[in-house]
């Protein structure tokens, strides 16, 4: 068993995506450990997406992850982080799949829809920055 993290992201909130996207999810054996919905100061999308500080999209992404509510998951199943990645799609929504979530949610490489963890040690890092013990506990 393997745990991520995901999002929906504030344009797929906004659309009213997120029944859609939990659908999917569940469809496609992963499970909802934990959810919640919360809006980003722009000091927590700034440490959320550290490592990408120095990229030419970094202020525009801090600013998009910012402009409104977002909902946070763990997922749990087998090869969860995976499996999850591959029901997201690639990162340009234009040139994702109807078949995935950025493909029929996104609309731009920035407006995507979804995030989700790229490695067991970022999962376990962004779980960690969203969720505290206590609300993980349990389940
Ligand atoms: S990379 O090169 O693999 O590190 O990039 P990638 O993992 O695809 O993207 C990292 C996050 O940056 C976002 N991103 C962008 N935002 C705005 N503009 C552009 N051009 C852009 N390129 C990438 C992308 O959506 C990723 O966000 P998360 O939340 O991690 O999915």
């Amino acid at each position: 068993m393997q745990r991520t993290f995901a999002i929906i992201k504030p344009d797929a909130v906004a659309a009213g995506h997120q029944g859609g996207i939990l659908a999917a999810l569940q469809e496609a054996g992963l499970r909802l450990v934990a959810i919640k919905s919360l809006r980003l100061s722009t000091a927590q999308a700034e440490g959320f997406y550290a490592v990408h500080s120095a990229r030419p999209f970094f202020r525009s992404l801090v600013t998009f992850m910012t402009e409104g509510p977002v909902v946070a998951m763990v997922l749990e199943g087998e090869d969860a982080i995976a499996r999850w990645r591959n029901l997201m799609g690639p990162t340009d929504a234009t040139k994702a799949g109807k078949d995935t979530l950025r493909g029929r949610f996104g609309t731009s490489i920035e407006r995507n829809a979804t995030h989700g963890s790229d490695a067991p040690e970022t999962a376990a890092y962004e779980i960690g920055f969203f969720f505290s013990g206590l609300e993980l506990a349990g389940l």
